[in-house]
């Protein structure tokens, strides 16, 4: 069943509470940084609590190794990294650097060689011009023109400075493998044959099965990070004409675990966000943006950014175009087919977003895309028409109500053409927009990648973080389960469904 989308009856009495709780709100917002903090510093204080309580066991049995004198360490001092300890896998470059040498090549339609700066991060904006300073928090140096698929570099960065690696594979709970699947299949999407697209795979799996990291679980304690979607990894046959690689098909690979922008319905997938324009370099970076997109005064009820897709079937787009169109001035339409160059203009992109309550976010080539994550930065609600573009995608980082943050319009009211985008979202009252939104700006530490290397108090909860977090939890899990003999075919072999709202 359907659950029904925010209430839109206007109720005085309601209206009036939510008034009351927007100045309350307001008032603790003015108490500023110190407040945060302080929420900062309680919830490392639960964190450290939640990871020595839990490892206490795994800790107590690696002291009482007398024999290793390098990790011997005197019982009193906690070792912070109990249980989160990772083994980065030192692959060949032709795994990894060699393949993003020749950026070119990466994706047909266009060359990615100006976004392979700064680790991945892309071109830095400068904030120097007046109207950047305006749409941006100016002078922070934390803005780049990042381009959607470079995730898998940008996380590789992180992982170099995350503050648990290890040399060690006995200490290790995780195996990272900084492959870049995603531009190996990607430079071969269009006119090679399939031989061609697996071939790297294939070794990799190979050189990986041969290592002594991966008898301790057969891969299972294997993952890796991609910054394409699932399904251009699972080729359904050797035809040529088929999409993708069969990289997820082969056996090491389906032991293994992988997080990529886009999952697909198996169950050893992970959807993480999109990187975005934003890497922040402190938490009060973070926590000043979160106050400017609370606060920001916005002129459009609706924006959708993007292109239509005329010759998909049943694609909404067009429809959704048409009525924003027809909005007279209430939404904001940002043609990508007709301004190429304004879509990848971070300034242009989050103007019409911190311009806008509502975000649309139709699907379009696959399910989910980055923009849903540019409208959450900008403190924008996005719009869902379907439930495998977010609600079934970002778990480990979105609210499980997605009626808190999110509107859902199903895509069949727009098909058969009995939705007003405009008479919808208009109804919505004021204080579940207010409510929506503030959960939408809680979610923004979470979705952004900050800039690599941050430690101490300036560290950030952030999707990298998150990410580590959640993969290192799920394979202790593994471990048990294979400890206690069970069958991982639930967690590995398995599909779910993306279609369903629940
Ligand atoms: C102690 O270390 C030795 C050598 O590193 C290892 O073989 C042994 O299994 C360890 N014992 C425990 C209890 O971890
Ligand atoms: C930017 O703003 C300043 C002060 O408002 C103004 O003096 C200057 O001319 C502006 N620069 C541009 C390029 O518009
Ligand atoms: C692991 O070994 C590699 C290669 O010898 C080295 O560059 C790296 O710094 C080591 N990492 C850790 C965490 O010790
Ligand atoms: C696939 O393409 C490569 C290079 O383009 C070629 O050498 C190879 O023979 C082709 N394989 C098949 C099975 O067609
Ligand atoms: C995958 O894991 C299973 C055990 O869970 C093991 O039997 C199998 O050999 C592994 N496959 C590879 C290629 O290592
Ligand atoms: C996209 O732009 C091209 C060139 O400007 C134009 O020919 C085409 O009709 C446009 N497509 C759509 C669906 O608007
Ligand atoms: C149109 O779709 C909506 C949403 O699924 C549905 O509630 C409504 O009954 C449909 N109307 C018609 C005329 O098909």
């Amino acid at each position: 069943m359907m659950k029904p989308v925010p209430r839109v009856s206007v109720v005085i009495t309601v209206t009036s509470v939510f008034c009351l709780l927007v100045m309350f709100q307001f008032h603790i917002s003015n108490l500023s940084e110190k407040n945060l903090q302080i929420i900062h510093q309680v919830n490392n204080f639960f964190i450290s609590i939640a990871s020595s309580s839990h490892y206490q066991t795994i800790n107590l049995a690696r002291f009482a190794n007398e024999s290793d004198g390098s990790r011997a360490k005197h019982p009193q001092e906690e070792d912070t990294c109990a249980g989160r300890y990772i083994y980065m896998h030192n692959i060949p470059s032709i795994f990894n650097d060699d393949i993003i040498k020749d950026c070119k090549t990466l994706i047909k339609w266009f060359t990615m060689c100006p976004f392979m700066v700064n680790s991945g991060l892309g071109p830095q904006v400068s904030e120097s011009d007046n109207e950047t300073s305006r749409v941006l928090t100016s002078k922070t140096g934390s803005w780049y023109a990042t381009n959607q698929f470079l995730l898998a570099v940008i996380f590789r960065e992180k992982m170099k400075h995350y503050e648990c690696l290890t040399n060690d594979s006995s200490l290790a709970s995780a195996f990272y493998v900084p492959y870049y699947a995603g531009f190996d299949v990607s430079r071969h999407l269009w006119g090679y044959n399939t031989t061609v697209r697996d071939e790297l795979g294939i070794k990799l799996a190979k050189w990986l099965r041969e290592r002594p990291e991966w008898r301790k679980m057969n891969g299972r304690d294997h993952f890796f990070v991609t910054g394409r979607i699932g399904g251009d990894f699972r080729r359904l046959a050797d035809d040529d004409s088929d999409w993708g690689s069969k990289l997820m098909l082969l056996p090491e690979f389906a032991n293994m675990t992988m997080l990529s922008i886009e999952n697909t319905a198996w169950t050893n997938e992970f959807a993480v966000p999109y990187p975005t324009y934003f890497h922040p370099k402190s938490l009060y970076e973070v926590m000043r943006w979160q106050m400017k997109v609370k606060s920001v005064k916005r002129k459009y009820l609706f924006s959708f950014v993007g292109a239509p897709r005329p010759n998909m079937d049943g694609s909404i787009r067009g429809e959704i175009i048409k009525q924003c169109l027809a909005s007279r001035g209430r939404c904001k339409f940002l043609d990508c087919n007709k301004s190429g160059q304004d879509c990848d203009n971070p300034v242009k992109v989050m103007e019409v977003f911190q311009s806008s309550v509502f975000c649309l976010q139709p699907r379009g080539d696959s399910y989910t895309r980055r923009s849903i994550f540019d409208s959450i930065l900008a403190g924008c609600i996005p719009v869902f028409f379907h439930p495998g573009s977010g609600y079934n995608q970002y778990k480990w980082y979105f609210p499980k109500d997605y009626t808190k943050y999110s509107v859902y319009i199903p895509e069949k009211g727009m098909r058969n053409g009995t939705v007003s985008l405009r008479n919808f979202l208009s109804r919505i009252d004021w204080g579940s927009i207010i409510r929506m939104r503030k959960e939408v700006v809680e979610i923004i530490p979470k979705i952004i990648y900050s800039k690599p290397g941050l430690v101490g108090p300036e560290k950030i909860e952030d999707a990298f973080e998150i990410a580590v977090d959640r993969v290192i939890e799920r394979l202790a899990m593994v471990k048990r389960m294979m400890e206690e003999g069970k069958d991982l075919q639930s967690e590995y072999s398995q599909t779910r469904d993306l279609t369903k709202l629940e």
